[in-house]
């Protein structure tokens, strides 16, 4: 037996009990003839103390230890010296009496400090080290959270009557927006699998298949530009019911997030979340997931600027763009290098700049103020309700890129006005999403998957407006993140097909692609919808990171790629052969 008890454990209540314990040295100090170990598990901190006129072997080994190492130790538990207690620690008023050490693992000086978590590393060298990274406690105690979170889900959706099932890693491709991560097959030459974007067409088959409520903890491959809170490879919360409408999902899914909320961080929410629609949030907030915890809301304002003297709107205003107006109350916090730096900022998102002006003696100076007539001065300060001391913030261009630079925009000003509260969680459904969104040169994909069932008031739009079709589609917001999304389903296979065509898939790719899913549908399909919860983007709501990777074990960098043991990386030829793949790479060794 390596351990009676684990580290974090005994207390002034096991005095005089005869102890094994086994762990990491934590930290040893040689206080002339008594060797002091602090032992350490996940679950804590015990120090043991090494005399020699206790055991004298035990104490020479001692002598020996290093940081890191992995021992194994038998003693007695006894109290410490009266004034060296550690009230910090559970274990702080025992310390154990050793009378043999034995070492389990010797360790080498390790990259960075395992035992001063303080200390900052720089992520590379901690993905590197992931092992040792994760040692230290902080994504140790992450990852304990995440896995908390999974059961409460689990749990919840057991009572409920769900019933969780696995779908093949090994598929065919599920279009989620995405670009696959193809497997070759050995056995069929040419052939590839592909890595589910989302188990998608496999929930709709198992409603097909009479289960009624499925999920599924799923994990998602998607090549995908990286950013702070997105993975190659994901995990969902993939939920999926038959015989619903939209109310049903979005009840159970307040149901299950209230509890996971209340069971981790204590917090209560009430039903029903707020609502927006999509056209709302990209109307004043500029995107789909607004952060609806500060205000900073866009408006539109070309209106109010008709006529100015200022040749940038009026060009706007020629050209059918548009200009929106973030106001900022506390103007004087933003600083003439701020608004050169927000400039830069808003560059970046294809702006050509960001006009301001201040208002200040009941009308708006500096900045374009000059440029503005009495009226456009008048019907600004009416819209936008201005007073002494507004800083007024002016988005110019073409819709989604005034959009874009004016979303981030407002994101940054919260961060640096100090606008948001940490414990704040704001929830937000946003609904009544198009079906469609077109890429401005007549092609139109589908803003979910193609999946998603239209509204019904709309469906007579889908052959002359298909971009005017809103859906039965819904996500989930938090804090200015999507946390999931879905959809109510289309279950009738002629409005199936017609969505592939609208989508410009001719019959033969739709037969070749998704030809099995039409004929399922043409079984006997019940009515279903679901959604899926993006778990890794709770986890780090849970845990208020903004980084995805710290609630993920072995994550892959934003070049996707794993420092640790060196992934992607080539691999033998004679690998490639077995897969009928030539790789046409003359330098490829064999
Ligand atoms: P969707 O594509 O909206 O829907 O994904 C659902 C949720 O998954 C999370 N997510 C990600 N998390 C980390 N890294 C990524 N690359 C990533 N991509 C998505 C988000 C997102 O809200 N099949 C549909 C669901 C349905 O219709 O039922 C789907 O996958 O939190």
């Amino acid at each position: 037996m390596y351990r009676t008890h684990t580290l974090g454990e005994l207390t002034a209540r096991d005095l005089k009990k005869k102890v094994k314990l086994s762990g990491w040295v934590h930290k040893r100090r040689d206080h002339g003839g008594l060797i002091f170990i602090d032992l350490r598990d996940k679950t804590g901190i015990t120090q043991v103390v090494f005399d020699p006129e206790i055991c004298i072997e035990a104490h020479a080994l001692a002598e020996q230890v290093r940081n890191e190492w992995v021992l194994q130790v038998q003693g007695t538990v006894r109290p410490r010296a009266t004034g060296m207690e550690n009230p910090e620690l559970k274990t702080g008023a025992i310390e154990i009496e050793g009378d043999l050490l034995c070492i389990l693992s010797k360790a080498k000086t390790p990259p960075f400090p395992i035992n001063e978590e303080e200390i900052r590393v720089n992520e590379e060298m901690r993905l590197e080290y992931r092992y040792l990274d994760i040692r230290r406690g902080g994504i140790l105690e992450n990852l304990h959270t995440r896995h908390k979170a999974i059961k409460i889900l689990r749990d919840l959706l057991d009572r409920e009557g769900f019933c969780e099932v696995e779908t093949p890693i090994l598929g065919k491709s599920t279009p989620e927006g995405a670009r696959d991560y193809l497997v070759p097959s050995r056995v069929h030459p040419k052939n590839f699998y592909a890595l589910p974007q989302s188990p998608q067409q496999y929930k709709q088959l198992l409603m097909i298949a009479g289960l009624d409520r499925y999920f599924q903890i799923a994990r998602c491959f998607r090549d995908e530009d990286l950013r702070a809170d997105r993975q190659p490879e994901f995990t969902q919360l993939d939920v999926e019911m038959s015989f619903v409408e939209q109310e049903d999902v979005i009840n159970l899914i307040e149901k299950v997030i209230k509890q996971v909320f209340h069971q981790i961080l204590g917090l209560e929410f009430t039903s029903p979340f707020t609502r927006m629609s999509y056209h709302d949030a990209m109307e004043y907030y500029g995107c789909d997931r607004p952060d609806i915890r500060f205000d900073l809301k866009l408006h539109r304002v070309h209106k109010a600027l008709e006529n100015s003297l200022f040749n940038v709107f009026n060009q706007a205003i020629e050209r059918n763009e548009i200009i929106k107006a973030i106001v900022v109350l506390q103007g004087e916090k933003i600083s003439r290098k701020d608004l050169d730096d927000y400039t830069q900022f808003v560059q970046k998102f294809g702006l050509g700049g960001l006009p301001m002006a201040r208002f200040q003696n009941d009308k708006l100076e500096t900045g374009i103020a000059k440029f503005l007539t009495e009226d456009n001065q008048h019907k600004l300060k009416t819209q936008l309700h201005l007073e002494e001391g507004n800083l007024v913030l002016f988005g110019v261009g073409q819709e989604d890129r005034v959009n874009q630079a004016m979303d981030h925009l407002r994101r940054d000003l919260a961060k640096k006005l100090q606008l948001v509260r940490p414990d704040d969680y704001k929830f937000l459904w946003v609904v009544d999403f198009p079906l469609f969104i077109g890429d401005g040169e007549g092609s139109i994909t589908s803003a979910h998957h193609p999946f998603t069932a239209p509204l019904e008031e709309d469906i007579s739009l889908l052959d002359e407006h298909p971009l005017k079709v809103r859906a039965k589609a819904y996500d989930i917001v938090l804090n200015g993140y999507e946390l999931g999304g879905g959809s109510i389903r289309i279950h009738d296979k002629d409005m199936q097909k017609k969505i592939f065509t609208l989508l410009d898939l001719d019959d033969e790719a739709i037969e070749k692609k998704f030809g099995f899913f039409i004929d399922a549908l043409s079984y006997g399909t019940p009515p279903h919808g679901g959604l899926a919860i993006g778990v890794d983007r709770l986890a780090m709501l849970l845990l208020k990171t903004e980084n995805i990777r710290d609630v993920i074990a072995f994550p892959k960098t934003q070049k996707a790629s794993d420092l640790m043991n060196g992934c992607p990386s080539s691999v033998s030829s004679s690998q490639l052969e077995e897969l009928h793949i030539c790789v046409e790479d003359k330098s490829y060794k064999k």
